[in-house]
């Protein structure tokens, strides 16, 4: 299958960085979110970035121009009619994403592929919500988007063979390394990211260290590029929260429960680098 045109639904952090590979690897992209603002603040931030790439020397201004080109902010799903797959990037909530595919599946044209860039919820429950389980894949890109190698590829229990090598495929062509996971909780990436992540914040909270200072050991010790503090705010703690309760009650063992003090993160609207303030300041 040949697909020319994308349509990406939620153009946040992952979504934005979605529509920028696909736009840079010569795809026509729709753009869609809650509103027309929310999309054309996504095009300003990637049209920033490659402006930085720019001025560094990275990148030719043609090359720019060329992805800019082939990224089209639109009122919304409607818009959607011809895509040949639909991406769907927004917030990491079941009954929301169950609410998105539903109507996808009602905008999009009938032999289009339907996928999903959740991190950690079943493709096959979003499959079950569409009148084409047997064309929904989970397309797992890694944050940010244009930076990090790996997408993660889940097939959902009805998911036809030949689609999921197709949009295989697709990840391929624009410039990413694949891994096959097992449609279960967190897949591979966030079954062991996760519980990581969790347990730093029961470690500080239980007086192991500061927050700086399990950061720096972390990083410095294991000679990872980030800390888990600095790396949940990456990801955003509403995400980090959403998984932690899919792992939790999808596999129902209580070492996966939610830290209380990611629970309270949250609940003040601290949710890291996308609102300022998260673990760290910034
Ligand atoms: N943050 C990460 O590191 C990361 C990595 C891999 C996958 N993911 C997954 O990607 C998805 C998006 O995460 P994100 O980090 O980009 O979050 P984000 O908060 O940056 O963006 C979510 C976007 O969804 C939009 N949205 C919410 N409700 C919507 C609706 N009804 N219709 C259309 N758009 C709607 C929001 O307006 C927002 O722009 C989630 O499923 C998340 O689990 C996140």
């Amino acid at each position: 299958m040949e697909f020319k045109k994308i349509g990406v639904l939620g153009t946040g952090q992952m979504g934005a960085g979605i529509c920028q590979v696909a736009a840079a690897a010569g795809c026509e992209v729709l753009m869609a979110d809650l509103n027309i603002d929310i999309v054309k603040k996504a095009l300003g931030g990637i049209e920033k970035r490659l402006g930085k790439a720019v001025a560094k020397g990275r990148m030719e201004q043609a090359a720019v121009d060329k992805i800019m080109a082939n990224l089209h902010p639109v009122e919304g799903i409607a818009d959607f009619k011809d895509v040949d797959i639909a991406i769907e990037a927004a917030t990491e909530n079941i009954d929301l994403k169950l609410k998105l595919f539903k109507g996808l599946d009602e905008a999009i044209k009938p032999e289009a592929i339907l996928a999903s860039n959740t991190s950690s919820i079943s493709i096959t429950l979003m499959a079950a919500a569409t009148s084409r389980p047997d064309k929904v894949v989970g397309m797992h890109f890694m944050n940010p988007v244009p930076v990090m190698k790996l997408v993660e590829m889940i097939p959902g229990l009805q998911t036809d063979d030949a689609v999921f090598e197709d949009v295989v495929k697709l990840a391929q062509t624009w410039g990413k390394t694949t891994t096959v996971s097992k449609d279960f909780p967190g897949f591979i990436v966030n079954r062991l990211l996760i519980p990581y992540l969790n347990e730093a914040c029961f470690a500080h909270t239980e007086g192991l260290g500061t927050i700086e200072d399990i950061d720096t050991s972390i990083k410095l010790g294991l000679n990872n590029p980030m800390g888990p503090f600095a790396l949940a705010d990456l990801i955003g703690l509403d995400t980090v929260l959403a998984i932690a309760n899919v792992l939790h009650d999808g596999l129902g063992d209580p070492k996966y429960r939610p830290s209380p003090m990611l629970i309270k993160y949250v609940e003040a609207g601290w949710l890291g680098r996308k609102t300022g303030r998260g673990f760290l300041q910034y």
